[in-house]
């Protein structure tokens, strides 16, 4: 069975340390079958076409002809291996032209999902990296232990950039540590850009000097490259700290240009997942959120939205959630076993801080943290403005909720002598 010129399925084949190793879950239409497929993911991802050709040697197919060596026809999984020479080291776009190219749009394939891919040590190391990670991050905002908390200033689009600094100074004195930018937030006719990002930094000095702490401003700076990195410079500027992006609308090539932006203005990314749905959601077809997360890791996001183990309003779920908590937060990742040695170490790369946001209400923090441990950060936006008393109160309950997950006692009663975490409970159960 070939596919152009080749032969690409090979079950004996031993993946080398120098290959990329891709799992794919892949439903062929009546009629095919699963080695046939095969055939076709791994010729048309790499060196192969429909049909024979005549420039085709086999010192190429010797050197760069990928193998397909595991296939599962109980749960439709199958891996290819791909030598790295096939691709361009440091250029994100290019690798996945091929991985997840032209084979997404095949007659043959119903149905087809890239589930994992095992990036070899010479392309890890030619991306930058997260610059700061959890260390970096803990060490900016000055905690060691507990989750942080924030929220998103809501409503998402619709307050002046003073009603904006203003929610987000109550935000920070009410006890939160991080105030957001929502995602679809830019550059407004009623709320421009570059006023909010310098009245809301101003606000969180005045909070940070009422308070004594350490506050956190993420602006979202999402938008074409060259006005974005105009954003980024006056958010430096201004004295911020960290730079949000919508980091799947901008596109990978553009993470990766903002990423040299930053590490020159030395900001921290913030990574919004906006749009993952439309890749992640059918678990037969798309990309999973795990191959977006490494993907997002090799680029340089430092902190990325990753679910909230199914508790809040998006879709997702623990299992699934954990699975890139492992991958992108490297401690944990040493601690699993299970995982093979390459995942497990990615050289040194820095992890990035798991973000668990969408839904959540001061009542779901144990959960979320019970499920995905402290290096996290949990935020609300309705869970904080929406709260009885207002949006101080709302952070102050969020406070409250994360001491009494730190300290074990039980929420319901931390609530008896903590007013705010009360009024919650009357709202929310
Ligand atoms: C939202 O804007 O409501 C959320 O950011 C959704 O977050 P998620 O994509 O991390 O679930
Ligand atoms: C986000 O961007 O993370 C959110 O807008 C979450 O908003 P919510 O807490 O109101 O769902
Ligand atoms: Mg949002």
């Amino acid at each position: 069975m070939i596919y152009g010129n080749c032969e690409f399925v090979d079950k004996k084949y031993k993946p080398k340390s120098t290959d990329l190793v891709v799992m794919y879950r892949v439903e062929p239409i009546k009629g095919i079958s699963l080695e046939r497929i095969c055939e076709l993911l791994a010729g048309e991802s790499s060196i192969g076409t429909w049909t024979k050709i005549s420039t085709m040697n086999p010192t190429i197919a010797k050197k760069l002809k990928p193998h397909a060596f595991y296939i599962n026809k109980k749960k439709n999984l199958v891996k290819i291996a791909y030598p790295e020479k096939l691709f361009e080291k440091n250029n994100m776009s290019g690798i996945l032209s091929s991985i997840a190219g032209n084979i997404y749009g095949m007659k043959e394939a119903k149905k087809l999902r890239l589930e994992d891919i095992t990036f070899p040590k010479n392309i890890v190391k030619a991306f930058p990296g997260p610059q700061f990670g959890i260390k970096g991050i803990r060490k900016l905002i000055k905690i060691k232990k507990r989750p942080l908390i924030g929220t998103i200033v809501k409503p998402k689009v619709g307050l002046t950039a003073k009603q904006h600094a203003k929610v987000a100074y109550e935000s920070w004195v009410g006890g939160l540590d991080i105030v957001k930018d929502d995602e679809n937030l830019t550059s407004m006719e009623f709320n421009n850009f570059y006023k909010r990002i310098t009245l809301t930094l101003k606000a969180r000095d005045k909070a940070e000097k009422e308070t004594g702490e350490k506050k956190i401003y993420l602006p979202n700076i999402t938008a074409e490259y060259e006005e974005m990195k105009k954003r980024a410079e006056h958010v430096k500027k201004k004295g911020g700290e960290v730079v949000m992006v919508d980091i799947l609308t901008v596109g990978w090539s553009s993470l990766a240009a903002i990423r040299n932006v930053t590490k020159k203005l030395k900001l921290a990314i913030h990574g919004h997942r906006a749009m993952h749905g439309a890749l992640t959601r059918d678990p037969k077809h798309g990309i999973s959120m795990l191959v977006l997360a490494k993907i997002s890791r090799l680029l340089g996001t430092d902190q990325l939205h990753i679910g909230t183990a199914g508790i809040g309003k998006m879709h997702g779920s623990a299992s699934e959630e954990l699975s890139i908590e492992y991958e992108i937060e490297q401690q944990k990742i040493k601690a699993n076993p299970k995982l093979n040695r390459l995942e497990q170490d990615w050289y040194g790369m820095k992890p990035i801080l798991a973000v668990a946001s969408g839904g959540v209400s001061p009542l779901q923090i144990s959960k979320i943290v019970k499920t995905m441990g402290n290096d996290i950060i949990i935020q609300a936006g309705g869970g904080v403005h929406g709260h009885p008393n207002g949006t101080r109160a709302g952070a102050t309950a969020m406070l409250q909720a994360i001491e009494s997950t730190m300290k074990k006692i039980p929420l319901k009663q931390y609530a008896k002598t903590h007013k705010e975490l009360e009024q919650a409970f009357s709202k929310w159960k």
